[in-house]
């Protein structure tokens, strides 16, 4: 591993950070920056939020950030306010959720900007976070020259978020970054800002290609999803093993298919890649088609547990979250089927989630722990591929109807003599 690069303070001698929105990108930057020896004005629009990390306290579940946040309050170098005071630099990490139509909602963004313009100095660098349509970093300058148009320059990039949750720490300093300027001053000082904590690659781009990047990684996976789940349901039509052929293709050299499943979830995946197809939607073609695979997956999988329950048999649901072993319910796939399985068939549906105490709000049906569902008869659905299923000794599902919608059941690949000549 590379040794950690501390650049000191940057041009203009940096010392004090104001970061908007204290979720889950903005909380562990501020506290990483506050542990770089910077002082760190945290700014939440939520009284809840900043009562609560002012109590040292993290709002989020997020390993180390609380430890890192105590740190940082005792040493007097982080603060919470409503409104965000002068600093050299300002990190905008707000929410840019998907509005009727999958329109982005910039409502979030465009009130950060709005808030720091007051405390805004000449020779400032105002650094956007959240995900973002392409043009959103080159709108946020120009609403700031209309609301302090006596300022000299005031440096505006775009440096988008890479991290996983449940290592966001640690992918905050080890990931490769991009950072890009509307002007080539501002990308120098975005690059320079990151380096200050940023132990991987920081890439110079300019700032529309950076907001670009950043959607691209989300639609790449979200459409390389879509082509497992339309091979899934393909297979499905012929009675072949997805998993099997997807096994087998991944044996070519240059092919690498990604896992099939109930469909994509997240806040991240499910959503940005509508920001890229809106800004262009002649140009967009795979794009929403790969979304439409998505709920055309969702669909399959609910209509063939459906079809059980409509001949009496009782559906028990392997999971809530989106993806194994995390407990975010944000668009998930397997919530949603399970929740609309319920609502069509009540009394005839169970759900399993071990990150949870009671069924979430839309699901009208039994929450269970995985050994008191593992009691009842019926048919395992499974959802989520968290690891606590995948273990389950043979003899649990024994007898049982399983639909595997994430292949946690397959054995590990036993080759043909055949095949390994
Ligand atoms: N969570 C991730 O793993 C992740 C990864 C990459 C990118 N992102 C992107 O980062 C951005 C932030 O996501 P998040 O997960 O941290 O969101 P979050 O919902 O966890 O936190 C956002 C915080 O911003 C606050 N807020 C809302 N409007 C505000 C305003 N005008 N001024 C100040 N604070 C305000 C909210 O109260 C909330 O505490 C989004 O664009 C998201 O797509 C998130």
């Amino acid at each position: 591993m590379r040794k950690p690069r501390f650049h000191g303070k940057l041009p203009g001698m940096t010392t004090s950070v104001t970061v908007l929105g204290l979720g889950y990108v903005g909380l562990p930057t501020a506290a990483l920056l506050a542990s770089r020896g910077l002082r760190v004005h945290g700014v939440d629009t939520s009284a809840a939020v900043r009562a609560t990390l002012a109590a040292g306290r993290s709002h989020i579940a997020e390993a180390d950030v609380e430890a890192l946040l105590e740190r940082a309050l005792r040493a007097g170098l982080f603060t919470l306010h409503a409104e965000p005071p002068p600093a050299d630099v300002f990190v905008i990490a707000v929410p840019t959720p998907l509005g009727p139509g999958h329109a982005p909602m910039l409502g979030h963004v465009l009130d950060a900007a709005r808030a720091l313009a007051p405390a805004l100095r000449s020779g400032d660098l105002v650094l956007l976070e959240s995900t973002s349509p392409i043009g959103t970093t080159a709108r946020i300058a120009e609403l700031l020259r209309g609301l302090r148009p006596e300022l000299g320059e005031v440096h505006v990039a775009y440096g988008p978020e890479r991290v996983l949750p449940g290592r966001i720490l640690a992918e905050l300093v080890e990931n490769d970054r991009v950072a890009g300027g509307l002007t080539p001053e501002a990308t120098r000082r975005a690059v320079a800002f990151y380096r200050l904590f940023v132990r991987g690659e920081v890439h110079a781009t300019d700032a529309a290609t950076a907001e670009m990047v950043k959607l691209s990684e989300n639609a790449f996976r979200d459409v390389n999803i879509a082509f497992a789940n339309e091979l899934s349901l393909i297979a499905g039509r012929h009675e072949l093993d997805v998993w099997r052929v997807i096994e087998l293709a991944n044996r070519h050299p240059r092919v690498n298919i990604l896992k099939p499943g109930p469909g994509v979830g997240g806040h991240c995946i499910a959503v940005d890649p509508w920001f890229l197809a809106h800004g262009a939607p002649e140009a967009a073609r795979l794009i929403p088609a790969a979304r439409a695979v998505d709920a055309a997956k969702r669909a399959a999988v609910l209509e063939q547990a459906s079809a059980l329950c409509a001949a009496g048999e009782r559906v028990i649901c392997l999971g809530l979250a989106f993806k194994g072993d995390v407990d975010d319910l944000r668009e998930s796939p397997a919530l949603a089927i399970a929740a609309a399985l319920a609502q069509r068939h009540p009394g005839l549906v169970v759900a399993v989630e071990p990150h949870l105490d009671a069924p979430p709000a839309g699901l009208e049906a039994p929450l269970l722990s995985l050994d008191a569902a593992l009691e009842l008869p019926g048919t395992l659905l499974v959802l989520t591929d968290h690891r606590v299923f995948a273990r389950l000794p043979p003899a649990a599902l024994a007898g049982r109807r399983i639909i595997d919608t994430r292949g946690i059941f397959r054995r590990p690949i036993v080759p043909h003599r055949e095949e390994n000549a």
